[in-house]
């Protein structure tokens, strides 16, 4: 996600989305059957954005007391107003390294990448009640092939990896992989539809070739749609080795 001076920026492109990186409620269903997390169980999601993972989490298992920790200030206060009625769920305005408290489950989606796999699974190994937990997606490489497109776009993001390759920083942090597996296509349109709509809204609102934000998220969409079956969001449920 780039900003700088773009007129749209950041919070006028997401702000008011439902999901802010590829899901499904599918996902945390499974995650709720392979973690048999006990009645009461406290879970943080670490980078919540508007807060659409949190909301299936309570749907699914109102027991659960959520905390949701979000750096962007227009996301955290979109998801604060979204349970401002719901006792068991808390939302921070807050840097998701610095959770508080202890829980049974640390959970998240597409926001590991900005501590780095190793750095995240490091900082909140201290905030795992015993027996905890830790879920998180991260983009990564399916497969040996790279075609030049996605990989030119993507070196943008250099700790990107193949599943190995995150095994490998899971071990190196001191965690097991309890379960793994890769979100289906689904997930990617669930995110994009709704973000390729408001990409077209907001170009017929301002001068369209003024925004490099548009046109990245324009030009990400399109990579996958022609190559979204070379990478892919990987889940992970890992747990202190
Ligand atoms: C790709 S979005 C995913 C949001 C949400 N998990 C979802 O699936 O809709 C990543 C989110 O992490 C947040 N984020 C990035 N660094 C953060 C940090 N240090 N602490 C808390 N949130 C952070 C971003 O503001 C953004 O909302």
């Amino acid at each position: 996600m780039s900003d700088g001076q773009d007129p749209v920026g950041i919070d006028r492109l997401f702000g008011g989305l439902d999901r802010l990186a590829p899901g499904t409620t599918d996902d945390i269903a499974w995650i709720l059957q392979e973690t048999c997390l006990p009645n009461g169980a406290r879970i943080a999601d670490a980078g919540c954005g508007t807060g659409c993972d949190i909301r299936t989490f309570h749907a699914m298992r109102p027991d659960l007391y959520i905390v949701g920790y979000e750096l962007n200030e227009r996301f955290a206060h979109e998801a604060a107003a979204a349970f401002s009625d719901q006792p068991t769920i808390e939302i921070y305005h807050k840097d998701m390294s610095e959770l508080g408290g202890e829980f049974n489950l640390i959970y998240s989606a597409g926001a590991v990448y900005f501590l780095g796999i190793e750095q995240a699974l490091n900082l909140w190994c201290g905030n795992l009640a015993p027996g905890g937990m830790i879920v998180f997606s991260e983009l990564c490489w399916l497969g040996p092939e790279r075609p030049p497109e996605a990989a030119d776009f993507w070196a943008a993001f250099p700790a990107m990896t193949d599943i190995e390759g995150a095994g490998a920083h899971i071990r190196n942090a001191g965690f097991r992989q309890v379960a793994s597996r890769v979100l289906p296509p689904e997930a990617w349109r669930t995110y994009y539809d709704p973000l390729a709509a408001r990409v077209a809204q907001l170009r017929a609102e301002i001068v369209p070739q003024t925004s490099a934000l548009l046109n990245e998220i324009d030009a990400e969409i399109a990579l996958w749609r022609r190559h979204g079956d070379t990478y892919g969001y990987a889940l992970h449920i890992v747990a202190p080795a």
